[in-house]
């Protein structure tokens, strides 16, 4: 049997506009956006290492200075943490790349979508399966990270695989949508995939959410497809096009997503991870009693 390359790479598309937080991001990327502390990029590239992957490749845009500079080791500031002993930020700042993870970035010169970030990763990926993942969706998971439970998906199947979940029927406007396939070993592939279909024209409610394992077949794939939905270059489209050759598989994982691209799930996700850390639950739990308390007052009360 051919032995199956290791899922070293992962790509992470940063050059969006983010305009559905404007005005923050008119000078903060979206990924810098933190939830508690730590920057929705930073989630993504943590979910990444966990799945051992160990070359980090960043689609970013002129402007987006801020994920280089968040990146860069900054020997400043762990001179004045260690000055002032502060051990467990120091360590902290020094893991955030840990030294044996390689980064690189490439530029996308136009915003011109999804797909062509991708395809703009091309020469630093090479001829290797790798991954993409879309840091404003963040998943919290149980124990193993979304991406591991994909690398292991591969692992054991050989094929790669897009991360799903139910979404409401009405909201398939703004996701990939897949409909699906169960082969013999009882996975789910994927059929087909649409990008952002209108609820009566959608396949399924089953959406897209922004993890992939891709052979490096897409590459010739995304060179080649027409702009899509938004006159954007869809990756969801060379996905489509992937699909007659190579079987995908249908990643149905074990955790919760937050749509950090929106205000809503990115508030949710604040609310949760903060509900997780020990220095901020009780305060936030007294906080949230006493809301509770003056809403539950009629008016006059
Ligand atoms: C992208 C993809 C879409 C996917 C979504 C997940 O859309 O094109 O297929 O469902 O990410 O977040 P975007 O949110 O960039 O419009």
């Amino acid at each position: 049997m051919k032995r199956l390359q290791a899922i070293r790479k992962a790509v992470f598309p940063v050059a969006g506009l983010g305009t559905r937080f404007l005005p923050a991001t008119k000078s903060i990327p979206k990924e810098m956006l933190p939830i508690v502390d730590k920057p929705l990029i930073q989630y993504a590239v943590d979910e990444a290492v966990e799945a051992g992957i160990d070359t980090l490749i960043f689609v970013t845009n002129r402007k987006k200075r801020a994920i280089l500079d968040y990146f860069a080791a900054d020997g400043d500031l762990q001179t004045h943490l260690q000055a002032q002993g502060q051990h467990a930020l120091f360590t902290r700042i020094a893991d955030i790349i840990p030294a044996d993870i390689k980064v690189e970035y490439v530029i996308q010169e136009q915003a011109l979508g999804l797909g062509h970030a991708v395809w703009c990763a091309r020469e630093l990926v090479g001829d290797e399966p790798f991954a993409v993942l879309l840091a404003d969706d963040l998943i919290r998971s149980p124990a193993e990270g979304c991406l591991q439970q994909m690398v292991e998906a591969w692992h054991a199947t050989g094929a790669g695989s897009i991360g799903v979940e139910e979404i409401p029927p009405a909201m398939t406007g703004r996701y990939g949508i897949v409909s699906l396939r169960s082969d013999s070993d009882g996975r789910d592939y994927i059929r087909g995939i649409v990008e952002k279909p209108a609820p009566a024209d959608a396949p399924s409610n089953l959406g897209v959410v922004g993890r992939y394992i891709l052979p490096a077949e897409i590459f010739s794939l995304l060179a080649s497809v027409q702009a899509g939905v938004g006159g954007e270059i869809q990756l969801t489209d060379a996905i489509a096009a992937l699909l007659g050759n190579q079987p995908l598989l249908a990643h149905a994982f074990a955790g919760v997503r937050y749509d950090c691209g929106s205000r809503q799930g990115f508030i949710q996700a604040t609310v949760d991870y903060a509900l997780e850390h020990e220095e901020l639950r009780d305060g936030l739990l007294q906080h949230f009693a006493k809301l509770t308390h003056n809403h539950d007052r009629a008016p006059g009360d």
